[in-house]
């Protein structure tokens, strides 16, 4: 019996790193996943996982910054499942490292199309099935409160989501819906890479952490949505849970 069995739950971008986590940590609990996700393939390995562990899974090629595209996945996890009743929020591209001045138009987009204008298209197409008990789960970004060099695009675009949850939190509370966050700090394949390149950033991250190690994607960061998606959080909406180790704080 887990806490999660019979529930619905869609993670955007699950076909790796923190998706993949918070998909995993949300089968365990008995949830039945449905990935959509820009590479197919790396969705349907996952699917394959969530099967694994004895529960159904749903995996379709899907561009978040495409209502259209939402729209169709949406309407197919319900025709598969019957409903959602969990939306995790978790797939994002940015350019990063970009000085604000160099910020071309289409970084812009890539940042608020993935962002804000995916996390709105998703939860604009599962509410009539969230009403009554659903669970929205966002991804923000500590940098937000650190105000990194050569972030801009990606920092609005979260700050975007942070207004978002805290918006429907209070026009969604009524119809049996909460809307919290996660800012989490954990070693995807997009960090891999960024710290590969970059190895140096990641000393300057290791000495602001208070505790001195990268989050899991599943262990670390998907429990605390198997919490967010449970029994023990139906009081809480609005929030934003900090995953990352102590990096940044939230007043
Ligand atoms: N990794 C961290 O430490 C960290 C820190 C702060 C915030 N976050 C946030 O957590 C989330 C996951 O990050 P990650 O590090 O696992 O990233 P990642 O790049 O490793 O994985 C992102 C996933 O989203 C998918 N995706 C990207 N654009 C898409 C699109 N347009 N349509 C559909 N799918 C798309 C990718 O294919 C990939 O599977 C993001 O919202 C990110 O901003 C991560």
């Amino acid at each position: 019996m887990g806490t999660l069995d019979g529930k619905v739950a869609i993670v955007t971008g699950g076909g790796r790193g923190i998706g993949r986590g918070i998909a995993l940590a949300l089968a365990r609990e008995g949830a039945r996943l449905a990935l959509p996700d820009l590479n197919e393939e790396n969705a349907a390995d996952v699917a394959e996982e969530v099967r694994a562990l004895g529960v159904k899974a749903l995996s379709a090629a899907c561009d978040v910054r495409s209502s259209r595209d939402v729209d169709a996945f949406v309407a197919r996890t319900v025709e598969t499942f019957g409903t959602v009743d969990v939306l995790v929020n978790n797939a994002m591209a940015a350019d990063i490292r970009v000085p604000l001045a160099d910020i071309d138009d289409e970084s812009i987009a890539l940042a608020l199309s993935s962002g804000p204008a995916a996390t709105l298209y998703f939860m604009r197409a599962c509410y009539p099935h969230l009403v009554g008990g659903g669970r929205v789960i966002n991804l923000r970004s500590g940098s937000e409160l650190q105000g990194l060099n050569g972030y801009a695009t990606y920092i609005a675009a979260k700050a975007a989501v942070g207004g978002i949850t805290r918006a429907a939190a209070r026009e969604w509370g009524r119809q049996g819906i909460t809307v919290n966050a996660i800012c989490p700090f954990a070693l995807s394949e997009a960090a891999q890479a960024d710290f590969a390149a970059h190895p140096r950033a990641l000393d300057a991250i290791y000495d602001g952490l208070s505790i001195p190690r990268i989050g899991d994607p599943e262990s670390d960061i998907g429990r605390a949505a198997v919490y967010l998606a449970g029994p023990d959080s139906t009081y809480m909406t609005g929030c934003t849970l900090m995953l990352d180790g102590g990096g940044s704080f939230l007043g």
